[in-house]
């Protein structure tokens, strides 16, 4: 699968992909890599498709995958403990942000974690955990395992992504030619290893999803729990959550959709 194997993933001597298992097609990259956590795959097992059939994104829509992109999970046990877990997702988008840029794409972080370039989604991320089965608070609970989902178009045509209602891009149509998926991948491992063993500084990664992203200042629309919420974007709290000055104050923004809104109209 073009230069994906799991020898040739394994020769990058990663520590996120002790593990590699390369599919020509899946369901869903995550689903499996979640098989495997439960069956016990080290930390550093690495899941990569060529094609998902049932590829999914955040608030489990679906997530257009075929032949050309770059589908992966990797299955962490985190060190840290479960109250840590929701800054997994913004660690991951600095990561893939930097491998990007060393790719030679612009690309620029919109809150929460989605990878535009040129405004244009190019990456989306999706990391969902699984605690110890204890009670008590998230505090004392462990990370059982943590799925990080990345899905990167990369060498297709955007109108192959069969989204037309969104505006996509692919890592072949910024640079205007294909990119070597091995290099795309050591790019992405190499960052991804070096942003998430500093997720302990958190304040030191939320400066740098400062300075590599494009929300902050722009006016925006979140929609949750049935209602839309307009503001300016103005700063994140110390745990990534996004600062929206509205008209009845400043509002957190914990989880959600935002739209970034331009001239009164949509961006
Ligand atoms: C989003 O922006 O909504 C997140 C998209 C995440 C897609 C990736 S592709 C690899 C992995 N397998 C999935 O089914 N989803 C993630």
């Amino acid at each position: 699968m073009s230069g994906l194997s799991p020898e040739s993933i394994q020769g990058l001597r990663s520590p996120l992909a002790r593990v590699a298992e390369v599919h020509e097609a899946l369901g869903s990259t995550q689903e499996r890599a979640r098989e495997l956590a439960r069956a016990g795959t080290p930390h550093g097992t690495l899941v990569v498709a060529e094609v998902q059939t049932g590829g999914r994104g955040r608030l489990g829509r679906p997530w257009g995958s075929p032949k050309g992109g770059l589908w992966m999970s990797l299955v962490l046990r985190p060190w840290f403990d479960a109250s840590l877990a929701s800054r997994i997702t913004q660690t991951a988008a600095v990561g893939v942000a930097k491998a990007l840029w060393e790719i030679g794409v612009e690309a620029r972080i919109k809150w929460p974690n989605d990878l535009l370039a040129g405004g244009k989604k190019i990456c989306g991320i999706l990391a969902e955990s699984s605690a110890e089965n204890t009670t008590g608070p998230a505090k004392q609970r462990r990370l059982d395992y943590a799925i990080l989902g990345v899905g990167m178009n990369a060498n297709l045509d955007p109108a192959e992504l069969g989204v037309p209602d969104r505006e996509v891009t692919t890592i072949r149509s910024e640079l205007g030619r294909a990119v070597n998926l091995l290099d795309l991948l050591r790019a992405l491992l190499s960052n991804l290893e070096a942003e998430l063993g500093r997720i302990g500084d958190f304040g030191a990664v939320l400066e740098e999803w400062r300075s590599l992203n494009c929300t902050l200042g722009e006016k925006v629309r979140v929609r949750r729990f049935g209602h839309t919420i307009e503001g300016r974007a103005l700063d994140l709290s110390q745990e990534g959550a996004l600062l929206l000055a509205t008209q009845c104050g400043t509002v957190e923004v914990l989880e959600g959709d935002i739209e970034h809104l331009r001239h009164g109209g949509e961006g």
